[in-house]
């Protein structure tokens, strides 16, 4: 039987420095036109737990769909990877990374794993959890984030590298260009990106995703506000900002707005900075980009990725793609 390795942590990212980001991102967002936020700052413990509401809510399909694509193909894929060590950007609990060293451990694969996300704690919890599920794992933490750590995630050996959820359609064309080259540039020949992507479908289905009936989305939006109440000593009147899910057909995707009932002026007391809301002005708080197969397979490729299999659920919500760096 093989025993249990002790996991180990890198961290590259510090209290103060998530700090730093989080005033010059707000001050930026704040300031520009329109006024937009990124999304990262939805998921302190509150959010982090109105998402997981969310990934069970009957309107919001990507979850599930994802799961059962996974749950469906992990073995294929594990197989075709033919990777010594599988990497998670983003990783949070490692609730989807569990179908994929299933597979590997049931392929006779299982080497090392390592999580990349932001937060400490829950990289901890995490790892400590997987090296004692499986036993003989290498599990790997680092603390860090996917737009600056990616040359800090090991390239001894032949790597899968996972980025699900459709998180990378939180990016506008320039960021998902901009990513895609830095991740390209750390990878070696026959390492692979596992890509998860939502897709382009009735508009309806795509709002209904964004504004469930329960108002459980429309809560997690408002919690940025929460956030920067707490976090930057803000005055947000966070209960006379209305949520907004809108489809833009243009850019392919769902927008997240939160819009000011009021002319109000809104102070935040540690960034020293005071900003006028027009009535009705409404502030950009995340962008979900829907691809196309088609178009998900020419951006992969201007960025030096050959999409070698990809897979989509049932109903066609949610796609997987296997992409090779040549
Ligand atoms: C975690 C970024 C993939 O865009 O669908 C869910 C976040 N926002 N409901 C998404 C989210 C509103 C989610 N991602």
């Amino acid at each position: 039987m093989p025993t249990v390795i002790p996991p180990t942590i890198e961290v590259h990212l510090t209290e103060a420095e998530l700090r730093t980001a989080m005033e010059t991102d707000v001050r930026d967002g704040l300031t520009a036109t329109p006024k937009q936020l990124p999304p990262v700052y939805f998921y302190d413990d509150r959010g982090s737990r109105l998402f997981d509401q969310i990934t069970r809510l009957p309107e919001y399909y990507p979850t599930r769909a994802e799961r059962s694509i996974l749950e469906a193909h992990a073995k294929d894929l594990v197989l075709q990877a033919d990777a010594d060590v599988l990497v998670e950007l983003g990783a949070g609990t490692c609730a989807k990374s569990r179908v994929l060293l299933d597979a590997l451990r049931d392929c006779g694969r299982l080497g090392r794993f390592v999580p990349l996300d932001v937060s400490e704690t829950t990289l901890w919890a995490a790892a400590r959890a997987l090296a004692e599920e499986y036993p003989g794992l290498e599990v790997h933490a680092v603390v860090g984030d996917f737009h600056r750590h990616l040359d800090r995630l090991g390239a001894d050996r032949r790597r899968l590298v996972a980025f699900l959820g459709g998180t990378i359609g939180n990016l506008d064309p320039a960021g998902r260009r901009r990513f895609l080259a830095d991740l390209v540039a750390t990878l070696s020949p026959g390492d692979r990106l596992l890509l998860g992507t939502d897709l382009v479908k009735a508009e309806d289905r795509l709002v209904a995703a964004y504004d469930d009936a329960s108002g459980v989305t429309a809560e997690f939006n408002r919690n940025v506000l929460h956030v920067l109440n707490r976090e930057l000593g803000a005055d947000f009147p966070t209960d006379r900002f209305a949520h907004v899910a809108r489809w833009n057909a243009a850019e392919n995707r769902i927008e997240m707005w939160l819009r000011s009932l009021d002319a109000s002026r809104i102070s935040l007391r540690d960034l020293d900075l005071e900003v006028a809301f027009a009535a009705g002005e409404a502030l950009l708080t995340e962008i979900s980009t829907k691809f196309t197969p088609a178009g998900l397979e020419a951006e992969l490729g201007a960025s030096g990725l050959a999409v070698e299999s990809r897979w989509t659920s049932d109903g066609g919500e949610f796609q997987l793609t296997l992409a090779r760096r040549p």
